[in-house]
């Protein structure tokens, strides 16, 4: 049980995160829900997990690429749950070309949000993590930045650093009791993968996309599972065998 722990899940609005967010306060954990533009989507996910699960749950908007901004947000959480326990490096994007047509910008965007995004919310909850003792991270990774993606470098590079910036803080913060992992989904159904048409699925051992609660199941496990840190947790299917 996660009672009177507290929660950010950055990009919790929906998909994956609202899937995790929705998780932990089903554990009994308190919820800061980051999103980065639709609030609405972020109200109602708060107010559900209120009313589902007697927790408290509390939207911010934020730009997880911004470092100024992130540091502002992770004081306002704290100020208003009273610390932070739990982190989800959820927040990502795609901008998917081709190298030979892949714009300057595409690339940058998509390390900024993905992958300094991860280190920002690191940086501004690791003091708080020092001073209560403990901590739990767990980055949002993907199988393309293990297996690598045609189409798709920039997001595969920034999937990759998730996974350096995962192994790297789990050896600085271990000693401190603050654990970091990564789980590395495949085809999860979201918004993000609707564009891709099902027959993909016939590539995936197990023969389906996978589900944003299953990823939620393996973050769940990996809060749980105090001997694990600097670990990647593969959830494909089998895709990455
Ligand atoms: P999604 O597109 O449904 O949700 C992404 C979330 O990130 C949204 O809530 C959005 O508001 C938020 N976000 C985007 N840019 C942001 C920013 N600059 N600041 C704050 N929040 C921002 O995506 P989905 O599918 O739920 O993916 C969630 C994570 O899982 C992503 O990091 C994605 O790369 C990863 N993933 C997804 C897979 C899939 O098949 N859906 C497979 C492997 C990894």
């Amino acid at each position: 049980m996660l009672t009177g722990k507290i929660a950010i899940v950055t990009g919790g609005s929906r998909g994956i995160g609202k899937a995790v967010a929705r998780k932990l306060a089903s554990l009994g954990a308190d919820l800061a829900v980051i999103y980065a533009g639709n609030q609405a989507a972020a109200e109602v996910v708060c107010s559900d997990i209120i009313s589902e699960f007697g927790v408290r749950a509390i939207p911010y908007r934020c730009n997880v690429a911004d470092f100024t901004e992130t540091k502002s947000t992770v004081e306002q959480i704290k100020g208003e749950l009273g610390g932070v326990d739990i982190l989800i490096n959820n927040a990502g994007i795609t901008k998917d070309k081709l190298l030979a047509v892949m714009s300057e910008a595409d690339y940058d965007e998509v390390l900024d949000v993905n992958l300094k995004g991860a280190f920002n919310m690191i940086r501004h909850c690791t003091g708080i993590f020092l001073r209560r003792k403990g901590g739990c991270i767990i980055n949002i990774s993907s199988v393309s930045g293990l297996m690598g993606n045609a189409g798709q470098a920039n997001y595969s590079a920034s999937k990759a650093g998730m996974i350096g910036l995962t192994k790297s803080a789990a050896r600085e913060l271990a000693s401190k009791s603050i654990r970091c992992n990564a789980i590395a989904p495949g085809f999860i159904a979201t918004d993000m993968t609707n564009e891709i048409n099902s027959p993909l699925a016939e590539s995936i051992p197990l023969k389906r996309f996978g589900r944003p609660e299953d990823v939620a199941e393996a973050a769940a496990y990996l809060i749980s599972a105090e001997y694990i840190t600097g670990e990647v947790l593969r959830v494909d299917g089998g895709l990455g065998i």
